[in-house]
C-alpha cells in the first residue's frame, strides 16, 4: 500500500478557557479576566498542528450528536482535516476541557470525555483503512486504551511509525510500549511512566532508558522552552527550544508532536523534524487557546531560519 499523510486517532474537546491572574485555592472565588469556547483535545489539537503544517491530516475520532459536535466538525473542515472517520455517538455530549490559564501562561485542565470515551478498539478496526494507509499515526491517552492499542497494532502492521504521546499520564502496558517509534512524554509524565526523578538531563535520559527497556523504540522527552531531549538505542539527540513570550502552554506539546511528524512524513531527518515541531511549539504558544497560535509550515521556517538554523530549506 502507497502510504503517506498523519493519521491522528485520539480525542477532540471543546475547551472553554478562563483567563485569570492567577490560580485560585480550593473554596476561593476569584474574577476571571476573560472567557472564550476554543476547540481542543490533544487529538484534534494535533490534527489541526499537522494539517497546518502541510501534512495530509485524517482524523479517527468521536463527537457527540450535539451543537459542539457540529462546531468542531465545521472547524476541522475549514483546516483541511479529513474527517470521514470522525463518528457521531447520539448518547453521547462531545467532550469538554475547563481550562484557567494564568498570567505566566501556565494552564490547569479538567476534562469531561463524553463520546471520546466511545472510541474503542472496534472503531480503530473499523477504521483500518486510514490507519494502516497513514506514514505515521499520532496518539495520545484522552480515549480508551484499548482504542489505542488496536490502533498502534494496526499502523505497525501495516508499517506506518507510531508516534504516542503519553498524556495525561497513565501506567502503560509494556504491549503498547513495544508498538511505539517514539514516545513523547514531558518531564511529569516520565516521572510518572518510570517512577524515577526526571528533572535533570542526566535524571530524564536515565528514565528514557527505563523506557527504551520496556520496548519504546525511542524516547523523546519534551523540556518546553528547553527544547527537546531524544534517546534512542542508537544515542542522544538534544534539540534547544526557542525563546517567545508565552501567552498560553494549552497545546504546545500537542503541535510538538504534529511538527514532528509533518517532518517525519515531508521525507525529514530526524534531527530536522525534531527543530521543527520545537519551532511549531514555541509558535502555538503565542495567543490565547489551543489552536489559536498554531503557525503554518512558512511561519515555522521562518522561525527556524531566523534562528540560524540551517539545513531547514522549504524542502522544494
Ligand atoms: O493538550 C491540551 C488539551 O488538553 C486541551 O485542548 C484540552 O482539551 C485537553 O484535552
Amino acid at each position: 500500500m502507497n502510504k503517506s499523510g498523519v493519521c491522528v486517532f485520539g480525542s477532540l474537546n471543546i475547551d472553554l478557557t478562563v483567563r485569570l491572574e492567577r490560580f485560585h485555592a480550593p473554596g476561593e472565588t476569584v474574577t476571571g479576566r476573560s472567557f472564550h469556547t476554543f476547540t481542543g483535545g490533544k487529538g484534534g489539537n494535533q490534527a489541526v498542528a499537522a494539517a497546518r503544517l502541510g501534512a495530509r491530516t485524517a482524523m479517527v475520532a468521536c463527537l457527540g450528536a450535539d451543537a459542539n459536535g457540529d462546531m468542531y466538525l465545521r472547524a476541522l473542515e475549514r483546516e483541511g482535516v479529513d474527517t470521514g472517520r470522525v463518528a457521531r455517538v447520539e448518547s453521547e455530549t462531545s467532550g469538554v476541557a475547563l481550562i484557567e490559564v494564568d498570567d505566566a501562561g501556565e494552564n490547569r485542565i479538567a476534562v469531561v470525555p463524553g463520546a471520546n470515551a466511545c472510541l474503542t478498539a472496534a472503531r480503530a478496526r473499523a477504521a483500518r483503512e486510514a490507519i494502516a494507509s497513514c506514514a505515521c499515526l499520532l496518539l495520545q491517552l484522552e480515549t480508551p486504551l484499548e482504542g489505542v492499542i488496536e490502533a498502534a497494532r494496526i499502523a505497525r502492521e501495516a508499517g506506518a511509525a507510531v508516534i504516542l504521546d503519553p498524556a495525561p499520564a497513565r501506567p502503560l502496558p509494556d504491549e503498547l510500549l513495544a508498538l511505539c517509534d517514539y514516545l513523547t512524554p514531558n518531564e511529569t509524565e516520565l516521572a510518572s511512566l518510570t517512577g524515577l526523578r526526571a528533572d535533570s538531563d542526566e535524571e530524564a535520559e536515565a528514565a528514557c532508558r527505563r523506557l527504551i527497556e520496556r520496548g519504546a523504540g525511542a524516547v523523546i522527552n519534551k523540556r518546553g522552552a528547553k527544547g527537546a531531549l531524544l534517546v534512542s538505542r542508537a544515542g542522544v539527540m538534544n534539540a534547544p527550544g526557542f525563546p517567545v513570550n508565552a501567552v498560553d502552554t494549552t497545546a504546545a506539546g500537542d503541535t510538538f508532536n504534529a511538527g514532528f511528524a509533518a517532518g517525519l512524513v515531508e521525507g525529514r531527518s530526524v534531527e530536522e523534524s525534531l527543530r521543527l515541531a520545537n519551532a511549531a511549539a514555541a509558535l502555538s504558544t503565542t495567543a490565547l487557546g489551543a489552536q489559536a497560535a498554531m503557525p503554518a509550515y512558512s511561519e515555522a521556517l521562518a522561525l527556524l531560519n531566523k534562528n540560524g538554523e540551517l539545513g531547514m530549506g522549504n524542502g522544494e
